[in-house]
This record gives structure tokens, sequence and C-alpha cells, in this order.
């Protein structure tokens, strides 16, 4: 049974996979597409229920800016305009959109009710004339075609909601698909009730999709795939493993940056849970001697990424004909590292499993959670069967504990490192604290202090903890851990782990930080 299906077309906003998961919350198909491939998809018997036009950087004012083809407002299908899509759509339909100087609204915004009894509102405004939305905007529409009125607006956006309601076209300045706001999800709802789109689509669904996928890319080649025993590799790796069976081997890199005991443990569940084809590597020596001198995190990051592929192709000689490399890679690796669409945004940090690969390299990639976020690949592990407290797992970066080493890396500060880290998330698990917590870890700083230690003087390294709690990665708040939880683990790694002699914890949110240090 083929799903209804929603085509999203993209503009570059860093948050249009945001739209789709909220439709995938919804129990909804959806497709992205870049602006520039919709007149290529219709043709091909394509047929969406509806549209949905993303943001983007770009301004609508300048001539060249992307457009989406005319024919998707003769379909006679509901369209839903948001932020840079909502300006496109009144250019083209007759509206005027002018320049936002001194008028711009970035973040939170409210917007207040010109209009409200219709179904694209149901469940807005219904306590006051007011609702919260999250805003980022430059340009504005200024003028409406006369067929469109006014449902909302906001003091720099006097048409933050306009429809046409004969034609089922909508239109929004303020981003509906992101958390901050906090009704968004209710307007994505009303929009596909309005666009009957049937709301049967799950991660089963999905499931199968990317089975069927993976077994047409990969056809009769072998594919080998980097785990790392994070949730991200192990869903891949097990997803594959469905797909294409002994066609996959897997390959685990001890590279001398990975945490306490984790070796061990993540072998001993490949083996005998899972008994997948597993390649397990020592090649610490290799890693820690590229890394020596190193202090620069992009440097240390690009070094990582180009050191895997080199073993991974080493390998793939060895086995054969292997044609793909699989990857745990997710969409906020994927947003966080690259530009869309040629656009302004930026490169935040170099994930290995994205940024940080050579641009030459012998094996194609296969990433098949590339569209997804943590707590979807959370759901899709369950749905395959992997144990709760696999999926449960904190993140852990690519790079591993070089990215929680600032500055360079010695084997002296890993020891210590390791050392502290596990007994913090153990104090964190003693506590029952594990699973309220995203991600948690200890940071080992290139800075020296002194303390007093059984009447004598110590100069010692800082330890830095983190906690934070996330949804998805892309925003994240410090864990508010009691007092007495942080002065005891801290008592505790003191007392326990020679070479630290003070304990700090961050209390950066996500943004202006980032989860890992690098
Ligand atoms: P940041 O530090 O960018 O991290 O706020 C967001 C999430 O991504 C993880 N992370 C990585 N994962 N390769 C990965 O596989 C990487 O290079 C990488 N860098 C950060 C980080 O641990 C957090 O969960």
């Amino acid at each position: 049974m083929k799903n209804d299906v929603v085509l999203i077309i993209d503009f570059g906003s860093q948050v249009t996979q945001l739209i789709a998961r909220r439709l995938r919350e919804l129990n909804v198909y959806c497709e992205i597409h870049p602006f520039q491939k919709i007149n290529d998809i219709l043709t091909n018997k394509f047929s969406p229920k509806a549209i949905i036009l993303s943001g983007g950087p770009a301004s609508v004012i300048d001539d060249n800016s992307p457009k989406p083809p005319k024919i998707i407002f003769e379909m006679g299908i509901p369209i839903l305009g948001i932020c840079y899509g909502q300006q496109i759509m009144m250019k083209m339909l007759g509206g005027k959109v002018i320049s936002g100087s001194g008028t711009s609204e970035f973040g939170k915004s409210f917007i207040k009710k010109v209009d409200a009894k219709i179904e694209f509102l149901e469940g807005w405004f219904e306590d006051n004339n007011v609702e919260q939305v999250w805003m980022s905007h430059g340009d504005h529409v200024s003028e409406i075609p006369n067929n469109f009125k006014v449902f909302a607006k906001s003091e720099n956006a006097p048409f933050s909601i306009i429809g046409n309601l004969d034609k089922n076209f909508y239109a929004v300045q303020f981003h509906p698909e992101v958390i901050h706001t906090p009704n968004g999800k209710t307007l994505l709802k009303n929009f596909l009730k309005i666009a009957k789109v049937s709301l049967d689509w799950n991660m089963k669904a999905y499931r199968e999709e990317a089975i069927l996928k993976i077994r047409k890319t990969v056809g009769n080649n072998k594919v080998i795939c980097a785990l790392s025993g994070g949730v991200d590799s192990s869903v891949t790796a097990i997803l594959i493993n469905e797909a294409i069976g002994d066609q996959l081997t897997c390959i685990y890199v001890d590279n001398g940056l990975m945490r306490d005991k984790e070796s061990e443990e993540v072998i001993a569940l490949y083996t005998n849970h899972y008994k997948l084809n597993l390649i397990a590597l020592n090649e610490q020596e290799l890693f820690l001697s590229n890394l020596k001198g190193i202090s620069d995190p992009e440097q240390k990051r690009k070094i990582i990424g180009k050191l895997f592929i080199d073993v991974f192709q080493k390998h793939a000689l060895k086995l054969g004909n292997v044609k793909y490399l699989a990857q745990g890679t997710l969409y906020p690796d994927v947003i966080e590292s690259v530009s869309f669409s040629g656009g302004p945004s930026v490169t935040i940090k170099s994930h290995h499993n994205v940024g940080g690969l050579p641009e030459k390299m012998d094996m194609k990639l296969i990433e098949p959670l590339r569209e997804l976020f943590k707590d979807e690949v959370r759901i899709l592990g369950k749905e395959l069967g992997i144990p709760d407290e696999f999926i449960g797992r904190h993140p852990f970066p690519g790079p591993g504990l070089a990215i929680r080493c600032p500055g360079e890396i010695t084997i002296e500060k890993l020891e210590i490192l390791r050392k502290a880290d596990a007994i913090y998330i153990e104090q964190i698990k003693k506590h029952d604290l594990y699973d309220k917590i995203w991600q948690a870890f200890a940071v080992i700083l290139p800075v020296k202090t002194v303390g007093v230690m059984g009447d004598a003087r110590t100069y010692d390294y800082v330890c830095a903890l983190r906690a934070v709690t996330s949804i998805d990665g892309m925003t994240a708040d410090y864990y508010p851990f009691t007092h007495e939880f942080l002065g005891e683990t801290a008592t505790k790694i003191i007392n326990n782990v020679s070479g630290i002699n003070r304990i700090t914890y961050d209390i950066t949110s996500k943004p202006p930080g980032t989860i890992e240090w690098e």
C-alpha cells in the first residue's frame, strides 16, 4: 500500500527537516525535494496530496531568488508557505514583499488574531487573542492579492497568517515546525486535515521502505559498516543486516579514543548477541601518533575522519568487491556540517561522519538514517528489536574522547579522562538520572591549577562535567543537578583519579554553546 504523500519544497532553511519530522510525528509520509528538482519530480507520476514551501536564507526581492515552478499553484491541491515560502508564494501570486530594514524579527514573537474562525486555525487563539510563535525574517509581505485574507498579524509582520480559502492556500510568516512555536503542530495538523491526507504512516513503514531502498542501491555488492557501539551505528548496522544479510561486514575500530571498557562491551554485544560479521581492530597507535601535537579542533576532526576512511578502505580491499560504506549519520550532523543550496548556512563543526570525509573515497556512502533525528532513530531501533539498554545509551561522537580533550591529546590525559568519566557516569546511574539526561560526559581541560591534598600542594588538571537535556541534539539545556550530587561527584572524582584536583560544572545551553566542547 502506498501512503498519501506531502511534498516539501526545500528553499534551504536550517529547519526544513523539522517540517518533515513534525509530519512524521503526525503519521504522515512526506518527501523533501530541493526547489530546483520539482519540475522533474512532478512529471514522474508523483502526485502529492499537499505541498509545503519551506523557509530559506535568500531574499525574494533578489531577481534570482529561488522559486517553485508556477504549475504547483494550478494543481488544485492545498499549499502551505512558511516564512520564505510565504513570501515567494505572495510574490508569484501578485502580492508584495518589502525589505525589512528595521522591521526584522528573530526569535520569540507574539501574533494577534484578526479573524480565526477558519479550519486552519482550529485550536489557535482559543484562550486569548495572542499566540506565541518563532520568527526569523528580514523581509516581510506588505500587500496580499485580492483573493487572500489576513487572519493574524504581528508588530513587524502585518500578514503573519494569510490564506485563500477557495484554493486552500495558506501562508505564515513564522515557523510552525519549531518547538518555540508551542502550538505549531496543531497548525500543521489542521493543514493536513484540510488536505485530507491519510494519517497512516509509521516507523514500521519507514523500516520497510529503508530496507527496500538499501537492497535496490546495493544490489549484489558488499557493504562495510563503521560500528562505534553508539545507537546510530547500531541501528544502521542492524537495519542493513536485515536488508542484505551477510553481504554486510561491520568494522569496529579501537582508535584509542574510546571510553573505559567500551571496546570489550561493544565487541561482546555484536558478536554474542547479534552475530554480525564483525572485524574488531586495534588502531590506537595509528590514531594517537597522527594526533600528536594537534590542538586545533577542526584539524583533529579531519585527521580522525581521514584515518577512519584509510582503515576502512584498507579492509574493503581485503574483503574485495566492497562498493559501499555505511554510516549512522543523522540529520543534525548533516545540517551542522553543510551549507544548503549554496546558501549562507555556515559549517559549525565537521562531524567526522560527514564533513570530515576526504573528497576522494573509493566507496560510496550509504546513510539510511540521514533524514532522522536521534529520538526517531531510537524509535526505529525499538522497531528493530534492539534492547532498551542499548537504545537508551547517551550519544557518543565519532571523534570520541579527542573532542573532550581540548588542546593536545596525550595518553596520560586520555587515561585521566576515562577514569573521571566512568565515575561521573556511575554516579549518574546510581542516582537514577541516566535516562533523564540526553548526554553526560567529562572533559579534561588543558589547564592545571593549584590545590592542596593531605597538606601537600598539588598542581593538576581541571575536569569539567557536562550534562544536558535535549530532544534532538539541535538545542540543549544544562541538567540542573542538585548541589549535593555535584559535591559528592566532585569529591569522588578527585579522591579516585590522580591527575585531577578541581571540578567545574558546565552550565551553558546550546545555543550559544555546543554540546561537545570542540
Ligand atoms: P554538538 O557538540 O555539535 O553535538 O552540539 C550535537 C550532538 O552530536 C554529537 N556529535 C557528533 N557525533 N560525529 C558524531 O557522530 C561527530 O563528529 C560529532 N560531533 C558531535 C554530540 O555528541 C551531540 O550528541
